[in-house]
């Protein structure tokens, strides 16, 4: 048995695990956490002896002693969980993407002392690491990660900035979270896995490429030296790279239906627009700049997306945000936990600054 922590169970992925989970004879859970809802239903129903509302979940993970935590929490919230199972050599399944971005340099070294194993739930990183697999990295060329482009693809500037929340939270292939959905529509969704394909696979940013594909089906692809170029193809659906994070290297059957030729299946790409979508841009220039300033870069678009959300700024002020935000901050590297939450906190005050004065 797989004794599993799964945070941030009441979200999008959250629920989706527990489907996974109940599904599979050889997982169970051992405990449940969730920001603020309650969680005794779910943990009645999936025999969770281990649970916890809000505050620090390590203490929740050291008392549960998980054999694989799923982290789903949404946003920096899900730093501290990210870096326990990795120093510890947990087996890490991570959805929450914002802590590989904000702690990438802390999670590499503490992934190296615990040497435990880091699976990526992300779909595009899912596609990646399987593309990868028994690949000498000398062999590999660059990584590209398939973005839907969100549903302003094809709105002008001049269109975006009156567009509504309501539209913003209409994603045109998956139905996520909300924080991620927003993400989405700004393609800051695509800086942040740039930047975490940067730390999941060790590669330099300019060997990692992003391309819209407005149907989804293709999640990424790897190009190797002699011209090939491997790809992984499905439908839109976590469940899959949920299932394989979980049940790796068994890759368990889902009940996801199989590719359909006879329907008609398009597949697209163009390069992404950085002109009307900067936040893509944004993130790869702190990415490349290091220190902190991916940390930063979170931080102040996590402000614009809650104040995008809560009607006090429009879709365009979101990168206005965060570039000024990254403008305000030192980038000084964090060499603990400490000085990363610093970080975070300095950046996110940069962000609440100038949003009062939006
Ligand atoms: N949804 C997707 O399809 C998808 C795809 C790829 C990657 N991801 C990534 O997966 C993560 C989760 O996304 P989501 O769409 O599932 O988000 P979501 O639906 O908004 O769910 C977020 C979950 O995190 C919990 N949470 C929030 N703050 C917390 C805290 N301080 N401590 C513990 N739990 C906390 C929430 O609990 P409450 O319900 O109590 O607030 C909820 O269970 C994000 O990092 C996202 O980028 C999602």
């Amino acid at each position: 048995m797989t004794r599993v922590a799964l945070l941030g169970a009441t979200g999008s992925i959250g629920e989706q695990a527990l489907g996974v989970i109940a599904a599979h004879p050889a997982l169970e859970i051992c405990a449940l956490a969730s920001g603020s809802q309650p969680l005794d239903g779910l943990a009645a129903a999936h025999g969770a002896r281990h649970v916890q509302v809000g505050g620090d979940l390590t203490g929740l993970l050291e008392a549960s002693e998980p054999d694989l935590v799923l982290n789903a929490v949404v946003g920096f919230a899900g730093v501290g969980a990210t870096l326990w199972a990795l120093e510890r050599g947990v087996t890490l399944a991570l959805a929450n993407k914002e802590s590989l971005v904000a702690a990438g340099e802390l999670a590499v070294a503490a992934r190296e002392r615990g040497g435990g194993m880091l699976l990526p739930v992300d779909s595009e990183h899912s596609a990646v690491f399987q593309c990868l697999e028994g690949r000498a990295p000398a062999t590999v060329e660059s990584v590209v990660l398939t973005a839907s482009g969100g549903p302003f693809r094809n709105r002008s500037l001049a269109e975006l900035e009156s567009v509504s929340v309501e539209e913003a939270l209409e994603h045109p292939t998956w139905s996520m979270g909300p924080k991620i959905t927003i993400d989405s529509a700004t393609l800051a969704n695509k800086g942040l896995e740039l930047i975490e394909a940067h730390f999941l696979f060790d590669l330099p940013y300019h060997r990692i490429e992003v391309v819209v594909h407005p149907s989804s089906v293709v999640h990424a692809l790897v190009r190797f030296r002699d011209g090939a170029a491997l790809a992984h193809l499905g439908y839109p659906d976590m469940r899959v790279p949920i299932s394989f994070a979980l049940t790796y290297p068994d890759r368990a059957s889902t009940p996801v239906p199989a590719l359909d030729f006879s329907a008609r299946l398009t597949l697209e790409f163009e390069p992404p627009d950085l002109g009307r979508f900067p936040l893509l841009r944004l993130a790869r220039e702190a990415g490349e700049r290091g220190g902190t300033y991916p940390c930063a870069f979170n931080a102040a678009n996590e402000v614009a997306v809650d104040a995008f959300l809560d009607g006090r700024i429009g879709f365009l002020d979101v990168a206005d945000l965060v570039e000024h935000a990254l403008s305000q901050v030192d980038g000084a590297p964090a060499h603990d936990l400490g000085e990363l939450v610093a970080a975070d906190a300095a950046a996110r005050r940069a962000a609440q600054g100038r949003l009062a004065l939006v």
